[in-house]
């Protein structure tokens, strides 16, 4: 079970929840491999992780076999992560643009390059993440290009690039892709329950299952899928998660750690009753201290 990656969202703070919640594996924020080769401090500090959030796989993004080579010999060493994954699936403009992402996993003969170059230049396991489709190339297309290459895992996205985060989930084409990949197979969308993770996993063969959006507000839901259970947690329970991620984003970010965090406040209170009156607060928070006057309001 992995923490997928999401920009904005899977920082230290929130993969340490996670983590604690159940998950096995947790994936960073996707990283530009150019901005590690030309300016690397702001995208290292981003990378950053606390040894309990092991084990921990950067996600690297670009176009440039040359930059993946720099950028995953400088992650090694100054992260010193438990693996690298490669980023084939992003269907955003801006990254369109770059030829990184879902555009990349179109061109084969580059995206073979790619995986070359970071397999060449670490020591560290490396896994791709790859959309069912993008244009004609089909996931298991794709995953024959480097079939003869040592990556260790593939999560598949199980939509088409022009789905972009929406729609049906094609398990059929990720149990074909299970037959062409020697390595682990992750299955990932639509994960919003343990329910779905087993339905997932059972239509698709795949040995694991990756959540994104299913765990916003909710990094408990990899122990619901351990346990088969569902846990609906009351308002103390919500309000103690609150403060624990609180914690951690502060001591790993500082303030601009607490600005992140108001997203992840208002996720964490969606279920409960007064949930629209607690996110009005919640968008304004700056302290640590603002969250506690609104958590221990009557
Ligand atoms: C806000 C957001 C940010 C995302 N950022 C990334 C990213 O940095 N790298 C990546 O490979 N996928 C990214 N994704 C895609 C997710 O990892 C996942 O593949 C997708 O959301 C489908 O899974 P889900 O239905 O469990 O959310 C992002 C998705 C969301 C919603």
């Amino acid at each position: 079970m992995a923490l997928a990656p999401m920009a904005g969202v899977t920082d230290s703070a929130f993969r340490q929840m996670a983590k604690e919640g159940g998950a096995d594996v947790v994936y960073s924020e996707m990283a530009s491999v150019a901005a590690l080769v030309h300016n690397s401090g702001k995208t290292l500090e981003m990378l950053k992780a606390a040894p309990r959030e092991r084990p921990y796989v950067v996600q690297l993004f670009g176009a440039d076999p040359k930059h993946f080579a720099i950028a995953a010999r400088l992650v090694e060493e100054k992260i010193g992560p438990d693996g690298l994954d490669i980023n084939f699936g992003c269907p955003v403009k801006k990254v369109q643009k770059q030829g990184a992402g879902a555009v990349l996993m179109e061109n084969l003969d580059l995206s073979r390059k790619v995986v070359e170059s970071v397999l060449a230049n670490t020591a560290l396991p490396v896994s791709v993440k790859c959309r069912t489709a993008v244009g004609r190339v089909k996931v298991k297309e794709f995953l024959e290009k480097i079939a003869d290459l040592d990556v260790e895992a593939v999560m598949i996205h199980g939509r088409a690039m022009s789905q972009g985060h929406s729609g049906e989930i094609d398990t059929e084409a990720i149990k074909n892709a299970r037959q062409s990949f020697k390595g682990l197979v992750l299955a990932n969308g639509g994960v919003r329950s343990w329910e779905d993770a087993y339905d997932l996993l059972e239509k698709t063969g795949a040995d694991g299952v990756g959540v994104a959006r299913g765990a916003l507000g909710r990094p408990w839901i990899f122990s619901e899928i351990r346990e088969k259970e569902t846990f609906i947690k009351n308002k103390e329970e919500i309000f103690a998660l609150i403060r624990e991620q609180a914690r951690l984003a502060e001591a790993t970010a500082g303030r601009q750690g607490i600005i992140e965090l108001r997203k992840h406040l208002c996720w964490y209170v969606a279920g409960l009753p007064d949930a629209s009156e607690l996110r009005r607060q919640f968008v304004l928070i700056k302290t640590l201290e603002d969250i506690e006057a609104i958590i221990k309001a009557p």
